[in-house]
């Protein structure tokens, strides 16, 4: 194999979930369909499927059609009627040092008592219903209830600011809205409900909002619309059984929004059947669960990787999952490193910008920590750099533990590009496609490029996690992903395939960009720049930042006779951060007299990043003259 390769040890190997990666590749590769008719034969269905994929109307594919499930039935119903019941489901330890366990009985318990609440509401079978929580036990326990009851959750990250809440709530048209009083950051007390009712002055479809007690300070309650959660457990109508709803495969679970190049955020929908085979399938043979695992995922539920690999993944595979509420270096840096230690964490998976910002604090604060529980490690979200993958790989997983690099997308639902621990690993590599999965790298014309040579990244298989539409936006969903090349899934990114198979996937190819692995559209970040009064045009783009991955740099164009200054740059970056959020504050705000253009009119972010780099500015022929 060429370039750089770390060997899996003979006991890794032999002990894998999957102990020969290639031969159960080419087993999927002959047969895609079959493999995930075996996976989803491992859970467990109300009514078999009559047809395990069902490709006639593509690009809008099913799967499972015919079937009857509910993800809860397998994440949480099926494990207390079996040797689950007594295992802990979740541990989770908050920021101000509380802390809690669920068994998969309790967690039962917790989710059928909230459940009993939300339909109390009025809240049906396919009714949205939004969450605002910080990383608490009740997210799980208000994700689950939702999908028991087959209502859709839409997932807002408890960063987000009043307007992006605003427009998540509005477009999904949530019934219901499931929030806290307040979130722990670093010390301090982050007001939610404050958000919330900003966020809700104009939305009518919200006809109650439950507040869950976290932070204890004074919240106003509206008197008809607002509910503190504890409440309403304490009513009568929290008690007794609920009933899982019996739900078709393809019935929508959640919708999560993220960015894409143009325009509003894109909500992406998934399912009840495909999602739980993919999810629960992926997270077995990548993670190599084991029974006496625990297992920590850092992400946030607000995103994908929270939603499949914190929550449902583990659930589905009857694992014990770890949760913690606050960030990797409050009080101090080794904070990660101690709950490590502390818990035994055995799987740990988090993001190259965090492995970046705690490596730069040096080895001495993770050397203070019996590290010795963990056996597995995952990194995701962004290109993980191969300086940053050898610190991850020699200083916490102390060369003995198997890295691995998992690309994947909200779209995907579940993993598309990553090792198994059994396979030979390329630091900087994402691996090879999972099993029943193909990839192409493609040119501009759809051509495919020779190895080793960069292109636009292609899947080429359906796969049973995949987003089946845009919420209420059909057209949209076939033009942003199979209308480029018809017949393939166009993923955004750039990407190029090495002699041995690898898959090195570079970057976003579109107007996306990735800041700390979250994703940006440079159209949110200038719309947010010019609804700031004094600024009239403005254009977003990413540079290569050391420890964010990509930094936004802003362009703006402001009102004549009003003068560029730094406090001006300043405040039209905190108006950036509290239009969108923290994440999309600009690192740096340069003031310009015009932004280069096509004759069309589109802004040439390629000129800007050309020109913000010092390099050569490319082909101009199509600018616009000034
Ligand atoms: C984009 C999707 C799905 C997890 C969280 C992000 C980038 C994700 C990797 C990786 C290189 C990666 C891609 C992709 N990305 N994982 N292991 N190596 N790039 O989900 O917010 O939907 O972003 O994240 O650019 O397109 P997302």
């Amino acid at each position: 194999m060429q370039g750089e390769v770390w060997y899996p040890s003979d006991d890794v190997v032999a002990a894998a979930v999957v102990p020969d990666h290639d031969a159960l590749a080419a087993a999927a590769a002959a047969d895609p369909v079959g493999f995930w008719a075996d996976r989803a034969n491992e859970l467990e269905w109300f009514e078999p499927w009559e047809k395990t994929l069902d490709d006639s109307n593509a690009p809008f594919f099913k799967w499972f059609t015919g079937a009857r499930t509910n993800i809860v039935h397998n994440a949480v119903d099926r494990h207390i009627s079996g040797p689950h019941k007594n295992k802990l489901a979740l541990i989770w330890v908050g920021e101000n040092g509380d802390h809690a366990t669920y068994s998969y009985f309790a967690l039962n318990r917790e989710v059928e008592r909230m459940a009993n609440v939300i339909r109390s509401m009025g809240v049906r079978k396919g009714d949205r219903v939004t969450i605002y929580l910080p990383r608490i036990p009740e997210l799980h326990f208000a994700m689950l209830a939702c999908a028991k009851l087959g209502a859709v959750h839409s997932v807002v990250f408890a960063g987000y600011s009043a307007d992006a809440l605003h427009d998540r709530v509005n477009a999904s048209e949530s019934k219901l809205l499931i929030t806290a009083d307040g979130a722990w950051i670093n010390g301090q007390v982050f007001p939610l409900k404050g958000i919330v009712d900003e966020a809700l002055r104009f939305s009518p479809s919200v006809e109650n909002v439950i507040v869950v007690r976290r932070t204890g300070q004074d919240v106003t309650m509206d008197a008809l619309r607002d509910h503190w959660y504890h409440d309403l457990v304490a009513l009568p109508i929290a008690k007794g059984r609920c009933e899982t709803v019996k739900m078709d495969a393809e019935d929508p679970l959640f919708i999560l929004y993220t960015s894409g190049s143009t325009g509003k955020p894109k909500a992406i929908v998934h399912t009840h059947g495909g999602y739980m085979v993919g999810v629960y399938a992926t997270m077995k043979y990548v993670f190599d669960l084991r029974e006496e695992d625990r297992y920590w995922c850092t992400a946030d539920p607000g995103w994908i990787t929270g939603h499949s690999y914190l929550v449902y993944g583990p659930l589905l595979n009857g694992a014990t999952a770890f949760m913690y509420e606050g960030g990797p270096t409050y009080p101090y840096p080794n904070k990660w490193w101690q709950l490590i230690e502390y818990y035994g964490i055995t799987i740990f998976y988090t993001a190259p910008t965090a492995i970046r910002s705690l490596m730069r604090f040096g080895d001495a604060w993770v050397n203070r920590h019996d590290l010795s529980s963990l056996r597995l490690l995952g990194s995701v979200g962004e290109p993980i750099n191969p300086e940053a993958w050898r610190w991850f790989h020699r200083v916490i997983g102390k060369e003995r533990c198997p890295l691995m690099d998992t690309w994947w997308q909200t779209e995907t639902g579940a993993f598309q590009i990553c090792p198994t621990p059994s396979m030979p690993l390329k630091p900087g590599s994402a691996g090879k496609p999972f099993f029943g999965q193909a990839v192409e790298i493609l040119d501009e014309e759809g051509r495919p490029v020779p190895a080793g040579q960069e292109g636009l990244l292609v899947l080429t298989n359906p796969w049973p996690a995949m987003l089946r539409t845009l919420y209420r936006e059909d057209e949209r969903y076939v033009e942003s992903y199979w209308s480029k090349f018809p017949g393939k899934y166009l993923a955004g990114d750039a990407a190029r395939v090495d002699e041995d198979g690898y898959v090195w996937v570079i970057g976003r190819s579109d107007d996306v960009i990735k800041v700390s692995g979250h994703r940006l559209g440079t159209a949110e970040v200038e719309s947010a720049l010019v609804s700031h009064p004094v600024v009239t045009e403005a254009a977003a783009i990413g540079l290569p930042h050391e420890v964010k991955g990509n930094a936004i740099h802003a362009f703006v164009v402001i009102k004549p006779g009003i003068e560029p200054t730094l406090e001006l740059g300043e405040q039209i970056r905190q108006h950036v951060g509290a239009q969108l959020s923290p994440i999309a504050k600009p690192d740096t705000v340069e003031f310009v007299y015009s932004l280069p253009k096509t004759r069309s009119g589109k802004i040439m972010r390629r000129v800007l990043k050309a020109r913000a780099l010092g390099q050569d500015e490319g082909d101009l022929s199509t600018l616009e003259a000034d």
